[in-house]
């Protein structure tokens, strides 16, 4: 199969099993591997996710596909190295456990390296630049693997991040995919909807987090048809932490659980007032009419306002007179 791979794309694959290998069975590699233990990824991880490790070492992947009869030209353009100023290559990623980033059909296309250390002036994730196969606002990590899990989960579920869709696999859930931190494209949306209608949105439980799953909502309703359901974890956590904390039934509990979008976005608005105070819960309220109005879903807007109605202590009748209104507004 690989005789029929591009050139740049056989490099890939090289470097993906170049540094899969150096993790798993070399002596250069027990430093990642040590890293790799004390996060819990056990060897069926590593061999899914086609984890591997680049070491402290500027020449070790140049040297390695020099050898397998790359030319320079190539190496140049693959984004695997920086070029200093008088034109010398010196491998990208350096002590780094390195993800794949693959393809719709599962051929690496990039890499990002998280740091070994803990020093927080190294950048925690480094990733490929751009090239002429890798768009980084096209690409959803895990997605070849995820898309075949979609008819047996009914979904697929975005993460910010690749130990996200690792801890979802270490649960059970193979339909994880990642945005790959919180700014999420249209074009990552749109590649979704042709997957599936169903997406579950788990973002970290921090604010940045729950911030973005706001925006994420904004981007999918843009495009016609998705039924999402939006899981905030507690406590800051994210998914890979969650699992951790709480284990895997815990986790699947949370994204049986999860909200719609709707909910999730008046529960995220009555947290901006004090209800306890009349001028306030009469904003709320109507900072929530204004989203039920724009369900245009009767039954949904129903649900709610009896919801809003029991919270705020007002009567039903008076709602559904403003929500008439805001409704008229809207149009
Ligand atoms: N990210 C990135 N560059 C960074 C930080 C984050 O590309 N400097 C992307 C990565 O895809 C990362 C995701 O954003 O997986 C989410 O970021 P964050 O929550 O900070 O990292 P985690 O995924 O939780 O990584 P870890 O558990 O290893 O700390
Ligand atoms: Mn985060
Ligand atoms: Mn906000
Ligand atoms: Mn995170
Ligand atoms: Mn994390």
């Amino acid at each position: 199969k690989s005789t029929t791979l591009s050139p740049l794309l056989k490099m890939y694959q090289d470097a993906t099993e170049f540094y899969h290998h150096i993790l798993l069975t070399t002596k250069a590699g027990e430093k990642g591997l040590t890293y790799a233990k004390n996060r819990d990824l056990n060897e069926d991880i590593l061999n899914h996710f086609q984890i591997g490790y680049a070491p402290d070492n500027d020449q070790i992947l140049l040297t390695f596909l020099k050898q397998q009869g790359y030319e320079d030209d190539l190496l140049q353009r693959s984004g695997l190295f920086v070029e200093s100023k008088d034109g010398q290559l010196f491998d990208r990623f350096r002590d780094r456990l390195m993800f794949p980033l693959m393809n719709e059909t599962g051929r690496t296309i990039a890499f990002s390296g998280r740091r070994i250390s803990d020093d927080p002036e190294i950048a925690k994730y480094v990733n490929s630049p751009e090239t002429e196969i890798f768009t980084k606002s096209k690409l959803l990590y895990h997605l070849s693997e995820a898309k075949k899990a979609v008819r047996d989960e009914g979904h697929l579920i975005l993460y910010e991040g690749y130990m996200d869709v690792i801890a979802a696999y270490k649960a059970g859930i193979r339909s994880g995919v990642a945005s790959m931190g919180t700014s999420l494209t249209s074009e990552q949306v749109y590649i979704l909807r042709r997957i599936t209608p169903n997406v579950i949105i788990n973002y970290d439980g921090d604010n940045p987090g729950i911030h973005a799953a706001e925006r994420a909502i904004t981007l999918f309703n843009q495009v016609a048809g998705f039924n999402l359901g939006i899981v905030v974890l507690p406590d800051n956590l994210d998914p890979d932490e969650y699992v951790k904390k709480y284990g895997k039934e815990k986790y699947q509990n949370e994204v049986e659980g999860a909200l719609a979008p709707t909910k999730f976005l008046l529960q995220r608005t009555a947290l901006k007032y004090n209800l306890h105070n009349e001028r306030e819960k009469l904003a709320y309220v109507n900072d929530a009419i204004a989203l039920i109005a724009s369900l245009n879903d009767p039954v949904a807007s129903d649900i709610y306002i009896n919801d809003l109605a029991k919270e705020a202590n007002v009567t039903i009748e008076s709602l559904k007179v403003s929500l008439l209104r805001e409704q008229r507004k809207q149009r």
